[in-house]
């Protein structure tokens, strides 16, 4: 592999447990991406103290301090392009990005949703799925398009739903696999292994047990 590894800035609002799967990833010397600044745009989220930790520049772009959201997201970017980002990770950041956002990362903004997408988009996705009676749940990364939650999967893991599951052990349970699933698919867009074809992606990758994805001979340079 080549020692050029991608730079992410993820987004966040919250506790930031997938920011922290990131961390960790990008902590291995294989891992083809480093996370290059973490921007919150709530000041006292605690994924800011897990990028502090990890020696990594954390910003807070508060929503509340702008009239227009194109003055909200013109700060972002302007962060984003300062930390020299070059891919952007939605992790847990509850806002709603534009179009106009999107131009400027064309088909390199990915977000982490805790079902499986199409079903359950927006809010509370796990207590919609509870609701709903269903019996496998899970996750999904996916490219950001304008919609929400509605751009092409690259990946996706399940986990029963079982007879006695709160909206907490249910998340709980797709939360672990959440925080396996982002590193991996982070690392199998930067290396080039996700194609789009519309809403529809090829993943030209081998992935072993332990959530690692090896490069297939006929993948796209
Ligand atoms: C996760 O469930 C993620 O799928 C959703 O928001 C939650 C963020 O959790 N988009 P954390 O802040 O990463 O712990």
């Amino acid at each position: 592999m080549s020692a050029r590894r991608a730079r992410l800035g993820v987004l966040v609002s919250g506790g930031g447990s997938n920011l922290q799967a990131l961390l960790d990833a990008a902590r291995q010397e294989d891992f083809p991406a480093e996370v290059a600044c973490v921007v919150s745009n709530v000041p006292t989220a605690y994924a800011l103290e897990r990028a502090r930790q990890a020696g990594v520049r954390a910003e807070v772009v508060d929503h509340k301090h702008f009239g227009a959201k194109a003055d909200f997201e013109a700060a972002l970017r302007g962060v984003l392009a300062d930390a020299g980002v070059e891919w952007v990770c939605l992790a847990g950041f509850m806002r709603l990005v534009s179009a106009d956002f999107l131009k400027h990362f064309p088909g390199r903004v990915l977000n982490i949703h805790p079902s499986l997408l199409p079903a359950f988009p927006g809010l509370h996705a796990q207590r919609q799925a509870l609701e709903r009676g269903v019996k496998v749940a899970g996750c999904t990364v996916h490219y950001v398009d304008a919609g929400t939650d509605t751009g092409p999967i690259i990946a996706q893991a399940a986990v029963p739903v079982l007879p006695e599951d709160d909206e907490a052990s249910l998340s709980a349970r797709i939360l672990a696999e959440e925080h396996r699933l982002y590193p991996l698919a982070v690392r199998l867009v930067v290396t080039g292994a996700v194609t789009l074809d519309g809403l529809r992606t090829r993943v030209d990758a081998i992935v072993t047990g332990d959530g690692r994805a090896l490069r297939s001979p006929g993948a796209p340079k």
